[in-house]
């Protein structure tokens, strides 16, 4: 089935679905209309779990034809843009607070022909993000502590979308906003409407109980 074109973009993050069964996972998101596939990495360090590596990376690309995000929650984001060149994947996001010399990392991953990104965790002020608008493609910010799958929006995650969205218009950034952790159809609307572009989901799609049916219908109200 054919999905109408729409603005609000919708990544299925595949964290919460079958580890052993990632395939299925993947083609859950494409049945459902997923614009794109996000993988989170983490390192056990930079967050206290350890998701995927650049082996599911590479396989994820190759498995599927919906471009592929990689959200780097790892303490050494320059060592995982080196591991995982060539795997494919259209953008990669680092966390703001893991590195000390972001644009570096910005220019690094841009260099590998890869679209680059910021996440940024719920205590990171959104000004922290202004001089790299220019530099960057998006801007991801966080609704809950990141590491884990199935955990409640935390509700100032709004005021900072529509801050975020503000500087954004106010500096002419083609930078889009996304939001990652909580996201349901109880708050997707209030999120849109705050200024956010992208929406990531894991639980509130492997988790229900027809996970298809939930997004599309989530993307019904948009
Ligand atoms: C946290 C992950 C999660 C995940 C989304 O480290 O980044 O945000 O993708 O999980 P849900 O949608 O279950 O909050």
């Amino acid at each position: 089935m054919s999905n109408p074109p729409r603005t609000v973009k919708f990544l299925a993050s595949i964290l919460a679905g079958d580890p052993l069964n990632l395939i299925e996972a993947i083609r859950i998101a494409e049945r459902a209309g997923a614009d794109m596939i996000s993988l989170d990495v983490s390192d056990g360090h930079f967050v206290p779990t350890i998701s995927f590596g650049e082996d599911v990376v590479r396989r994820t690309v190759e498995s599927t034809s919906l471009p592929v995000e990689v959200h780097l929650m790892v303490s050494r984001p320059d060592d995982w843009i080196e591991r995982m060149d060539g795997c494919g994947h259209a953008q990669m996001l680092f966390h703001l607070e893991a590195s000390s010399r972001a644009m570096g990392v910005v220019s690094a991953i841009r260099k590998k022909g890869v679209k680059p990104g910021v996440a940024m965790n719920l205590e990171t002020p959104i000004s922290a993000v202004a001089p790299m608008l220019p530099y960057i493609d998006s801007v991801c910010l966080m609704g809950i502590v990141p590491g884990f799958a199935g955990q409640k929006l935390m509700e100032t995650t709004y005021q900072r979308v529509s801050e975020l969205r503000e500087l954004i218009d106010q500096t002419g950034s083609a930078a889009t906003i996304t939001v990652d952790g909580g996201v349901k159809d109880h708050n997707a609307v209030q999120l849109v409407d705050a200024g956010a572009h992208c929406l990531v989901m894991s639980s509130g799609i492997y988790g229900a109980s027809d996970p298809e049916a939930s997004l599309r219908s989530i993307r019904a109200m948009l």
